[in-house]
């Protein structure tokens, strides 16, 4: 039976690929450090996983939780979009030195399978094109436009409003915020590692992530937990901008599969080798699609659009996820309205703000 170290193990998406791991035969250990900011209650944990309570920053506890493991799934860490600035020495800490903390602990092991979580902000805004169908990077959108309630990107060359595409991995890396830059920061230590130390290291662009056990009201809660929170409370679901924020929802349960996917692939892809694949359901939806979506499925009130915006957003991403299709074989297989009506009634997870 071949032995996984899963990080963040008690986490959102931690939780689900252990218990995917132990049913595909996987004999698993969880390292957690139980963040008090994310976990208000000791979490529900798989009694067939092994628990070793620790951070990854910890070098001791690292190489304790490493004996005897052969692949490693690295989801532990800060998410979010973070408060305010005061949050980037946490960020950089829990992202960057963890993983780096955890890489060389396996090279000192002689473990050189290695999935890590990255995430679509590392793409910045998505990919756009102009009317002539030329590839546009759009600069930052501008406070007075977005006051003015016009939230597309322009054409820095004509004013005009860009198309927004899907977003392929070879697409160029624009981090717009701490949490991104670190995201980022996790890719470049798994690809010098892999060169360095031989490994083979994946990493897992997810999209925006939704499902059971997603967390609710902390300040790194995703925006379909508010929209549940709210609707939980008898409001309506407040929706930003004009709603027409273009996003990919990917269901945990996949996202999770992808993560085997990628473990699997670690054991026959070249040594010293590093990829990248996005993880997404390949579907368009909108901001304001998902809260209709949710509202209706709990009979709630109807999303109201707000107007407000948040500068640190982008307004479109996208994802294509053909690369880990062809390559690994993955595909998304929860349905948008299923997966959304599941989740409108499913448990949420509890953390202190
Ligand atoms: N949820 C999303 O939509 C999404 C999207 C893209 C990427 N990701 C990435 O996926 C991973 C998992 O995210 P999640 O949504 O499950 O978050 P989560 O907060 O539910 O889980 C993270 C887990 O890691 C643990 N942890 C945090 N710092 C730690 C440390 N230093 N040492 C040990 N344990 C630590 C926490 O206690 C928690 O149980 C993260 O790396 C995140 O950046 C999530």
């Amino acid at each position: 039976m071949p032995h996984l170290l899963v990080t963040g193990g008690a986490g959102f998406i931690g939780s689900e690929i252990v218990r995917q791991a132990l049913d595909a035969g996987w004999s698993v250990r969880i390292l957690d450090s139980l963040r008090a900011d994310v976990h208000e209650a000791a979490p529900t944990l798989d009694d067939r996983a092994e628990f070793a309570f620790g951070d990854v920053r910890d070098e001791e506890t690292v190489a304790r939780s490493l004996e005897g493991i052969d692949a490693v799934c690295h989801q532990a860490g800060k998410v979010g979009l973070g408060v305010d600035f005061y949050d980037a020495p946490d960020y950089v800490s829990s992202n960057e030195l963890g993983t780096a903390v955890l890489l060389a602990a396996m090279t000192r092991a002689g473990i050189d399978r290695f999935v890590v979580a990255s995430s679509m902000v590392v793409y910045g805004e998505g990919s756009y094109r102009n009317e002539a169908g030329e590839k546009v990077r759009p600069p930052a959108r501008r406070v007075t436009d977005l006051e003015a309630g016009f939230f597309e990107p322009l054409d820095p060359a004509t004013g005009t409003a860009l198309i927004p595409e899907l977003i392929a991995e070879d697409a160029p890396l624009d981090p717009r915020n701490v949490y991104a830059s670190t995201k980022l920061g996790q890719e470049h230590l798994a690809s010098s590692w892999a060169r360095s130390a031989g490994g083979r290291a994946i990493a897992l662009r997810y999209h925006n992530v939704y499902g059971p056990g997603m967390p609710q009201n902390t300040p790194y809660a995703g925006v379909a937990s508010l929209f549940r929170s709210a609707l939980a409370r008898g409001e309506a679901p407040r929706v930003f901008e004009d709603g027409a924020q273009r996003r990919d929802f990917v269901h945990v349960s996949d996202v999770a599969a992808a993560n085997l996917a990628a473990l699997d692939a670690t054991a026959s892809v070249e040594s010293s080798s590093f990829a990248a694949y996005n993880v997404g359901s390949g579907v368009v939806h909108t901001i304001g699609d998902m809260a209709a979506a949710i509202a209706r499925a709990s009979s709630g009130a109807d999303p109201v659009v707000t107007g407000e915006f948040r500068l640190g957003d982008v307004r479109h991403i996208t994802a294509s996820s053909d690369k880990i299709a062809r390559e690994l074989g993955w595909r998304a297989a929860v349905d948008f309205d299923a997966g959304m009506a599941e989740f409108a009634t499913a448990p949420l997870r509890s953390g202190r703000s």
